[in-house]
């Protein structure tokens, strides 16, 4: 406390109005909330789809992000919760749309044009498989080469003169692959390119890929920033240059906007995040560690252990912040084995998201999606379970999964 009261003196005057004053967590309190001319201290829900004109709007950019006008463009909400995580992550400006696809297809759609080419990590979440193995080579002649991020020398090689951005999770889904970024910043910068960080995994402030050297961050906000499983949205954050080109051309025109309810409720669950993640990441050391003495377990990747692969690289790039809440495992078995372990789970829900308060498993078998060659020798042979650690009390998801693996193997 009197560390506290002394450093108040010596530095910084903290104010709600320059979020820069502020540490973290009060801008995750304060941050983007919006005055809407009530004396309202939080900013309300704005369902209204359009605003007022001014009396001569002769002269008024349609397309404009700036005035409030058309909610497409920008509403109140949406405006709130952009600044807000433009200050969370470090950047100028941030963009929000109705899901982290709608998020990650602006940023391809925005800087990809016709004939270029983008490098991708070989392990990635599908829908990003999808786009650059099908609908973007085939609708608008857009070429992909998927590369294992963690070898600089096929990074290196699989950059050609058309290649316009690097495309990588700093933690991926699913296999928790951990991709160093500020290596990957200095090649793609080298080539002319753009890098491009999928933080869902990772959020802040865990980690803020722009502070070493990504040009756009994107989240699903759906997940771990939200929080509480009950809405959607997807955001892009970065240079001002950037992000208004983006909001232009795959906002507007495009149209994926977020809902302003939707914009509310992830304001409101985003409050909390830094209290969460600690949470969440401590959980999920404990249950990472329960789960890997066990020998009913074939394999377990956490980056927070020791046994994973680019755990050097995760402790140096997050430092003593954490390592997420997401692991991949498999009991050892068969697809039925592991089905038959999640059936018997009594707390940890069967469902397809993550980073809600609930912990969430989804079994995905060995040959079940696209790159899942590239997917480590173990999860082609027993599938992998991934694993979303929430905020229920560790020692009953580590008695869950326990109880669970009894039942499994019993008789
Ligand atoms: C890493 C990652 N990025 C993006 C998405 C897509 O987000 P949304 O479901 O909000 O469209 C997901 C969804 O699981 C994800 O895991």
């Amino acid at each position: 406390m009197e560390n506290l009261i002394a450093g108040r003196e010596e530095s910084r005057r903290p104010d709600k109005r320059n979020p820069g004053s502020l540490a973290f967590a009060t801008q995750s309190v304060h941050g983007g909330n919006e005055a809407d001319g009530t004396a309202a201290i939080r900013t309300p829900i704005v369902m209204g789809n359009s605003y007022r004109l001014p009396e001569d709007p002769s002269d008024m950019d349609w397309s404009g992000t700036e005035v409030l006008a058309y909610t497409r463009n920008s509403g109140l909400n949406q405006i709130g919760l952009q600044k807000k995580l433009a200050a969370l992550e470090g950047g100028e400006e941030a963009a929000v749309l109705a899901s982290g696809v709608a998020a990650i297809h602006s940023v391809f759609f925005t800087f990809l044009n016709s004939g270029d080419h983008v490098v991708v990590g070989d392990v990635t979440y599908e829908a990003v498989w999808k786009l650059l193995t099908d609908l973007l080579p085939r609708k608008y002649g857009i070429e992909a080469s998927f590369v294992d991020l963690t070898d600089m020398d096929a990074v290196r090689a699989a950059i050609r003169p058309n290649t316009q951005l690097i495309h990588a999770e700093a933690i991926a889904n699913p296999t928790t692959k951990v991709v160093d970024i500020s290596a990957l910043a200095d090649l793609a910068h080298s080539a002319g390119a753009l890098l491009s960080i999928d933080s869902t995994f990772t959020p802040p402030p865990l980690f803020r890929p722009l502070d070493h050297g990504a040009d756009l961050v994107i989240h699903s906000l759906t997940k771990f920033i939200n929080g509480h499983g009950d809405s959607m949205g997807g955001a892009v954050i970065g240079a001002s240059s950037l992000i208004s080109r983006l909001k232009s051309e795959a906002m507007v025109d495009v149209g994926g906007t977020i809902s302003p309810f939707n914009a509310w409720l992830i304001m409101r669950g985003s409050v909390t995040l830094p209290l969460r993640l600690r949470q969440h990441m401590d959980s999920a050391m404990a249950v990472a560690r329960f789960i890997e003495q066990d020998p009913r377990i074939a394999y377990v990747r956490y980056p927070g252990l020791r046994s994973h692969p680019q755990h050097d690289l995760a402790l140096r790039q997050f430092g003593a912040r954490g390592f997420g809440a997401m692991m991949a495992f498999a009991v050892a078995g068969d697809t039925d084995t592991q089905n038959r372990f999640v059936s018997r789970l009594r707390v940890i829900t069967s469902a397809f998201s993550l980073g809600h308060d609930e912990s969430l498993i989804v079994h995905v078998g060995g040959d079940a999606r696209g790159g899942s060659e590239s997917y480590p020798e173990e999860f082609r042979r027993f599938g992998h379970l991934r694993l979303s650690v929430g905020l229920e009390d560790p020692a009953d998801l580590i008695a869950d999964i326990s109880c669970a693996l009894d039942e499994t193997f019993a008789g």
